[in-house]
């Protein structure tokens, strides 16, 4: 459980403290599929990385499983727009690599590379490098080699952010599928409207300070498991709009995709 206690956040500048966010106070379930979207410059980034335990709260506190975020913890896996992947290494070895780091021992190690592989659905392509994958096979090894360390919390900033539509769709379905198989929290950030409710339990649009700096939530109602059909649904395209509708009144100079 994520808890945030009337936390806000503001980096010092030249003219005084210049704050990106405030009195946010709200609480992300266990196993929850939570998505923030929010225009470009709002603090999404930032907030995630308070979360991450990169960066500190000015005001209030975030609490994980009842004890404030205080520093970086394997815990809480981070993915990013850009994959994180060693160009030197294999697949098998990028996806062992932070199990070797904390000393896994090599039958368990070798189980658990085989298992997270075969998971985002890469066996085959254990001994090719990086640079031999497409994007959307390197975001796979990106997912493996976070999922491999075993997260109770996923932190993921806008990761099929930099992915074509159909790649990008074809990764969501698999998020949602892993998510399912072993729930974990995961807080996820994008611009997207569909991509949140595609995939969110919940979204919460994150306002700009100067139109107030809250964080609005709407639950997304639709059953699980969902199918990328889903998208072509009224109901999901009508409540699409009423997101998009608040998202431009928000963020006059965001972009939607
Ligand atoms: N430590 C910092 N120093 C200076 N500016 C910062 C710092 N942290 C965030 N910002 C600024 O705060 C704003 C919000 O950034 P960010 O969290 O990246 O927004 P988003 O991810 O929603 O696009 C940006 O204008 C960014 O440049
Ligand atoms: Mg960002």
């Amino acid at each position: 459980m994520i808890e945030f206690k009337n936390v806000g956040f503001g980096y010092s500048s030249k003219k005084g403290i210049a704050k990106i966010f405030e009195n946010l106070d709200f609480t992300i379930k266990d196993n929850e599929f939570f998505c923030v979207i929010g225009p470009s410059g709002c603090g999404k980034t930032t907030l995630l990385r308070n979360v991450a335990g990169f960066e500190h709260p000015t005001e209030g506190v975030i609490m994980n499983d009842g004890r404030p975020v205080e520093g970086i913890d394997y815990r809480r896996a981070m993915v990013f727009q850009d994959d994180a992947v060693f160009p030197w290494l294999t697949v098998y070895k990028n996806v062992e690599y932070g199990l070797k780091v904390r000393g896994v021992s090599d039958d368990i190690r070798q189980e658990k590379v085989k298992h997270y592989i075969n998971l985002v659905g890469l066996t085959g392509c254990e001994n090719a490098l990086p640079k031999e994958l497409s994007g959307g096979m390197r975001k796979r090894v990106d997912l493996a080699r976070v999922l491999a360390n075993e997260p109770e919390v996923l932190l993921m900033d806008e990761p099929f952010g930099a992915l074509d539509a159909m790649t990008k769709e074809v990764l969501q379905e698999k998020l949602v599928q892993i998510w399912n198989e072993s729930k974990r929290t995961i807080f996820f950030i994008t611009h997207d409207i569909e991509e949140a409710l595609f995939l969110g339990d919940r979204v919460g649009l994150l306002h700009r300070l100067s139109d107030g700096g809250e964080l609005e939530f709407f639950n997304v109602p639709f059953d699980r498991p969902r199918d990328i059909y889903l998208k072509q649904q009224p109901e999901f395209q009508a409540m699409r709009r009423r997101l998009a509708e608040k998202f431009h009144q928000s963020g006059k100079g965001g972009a939607e995709s």
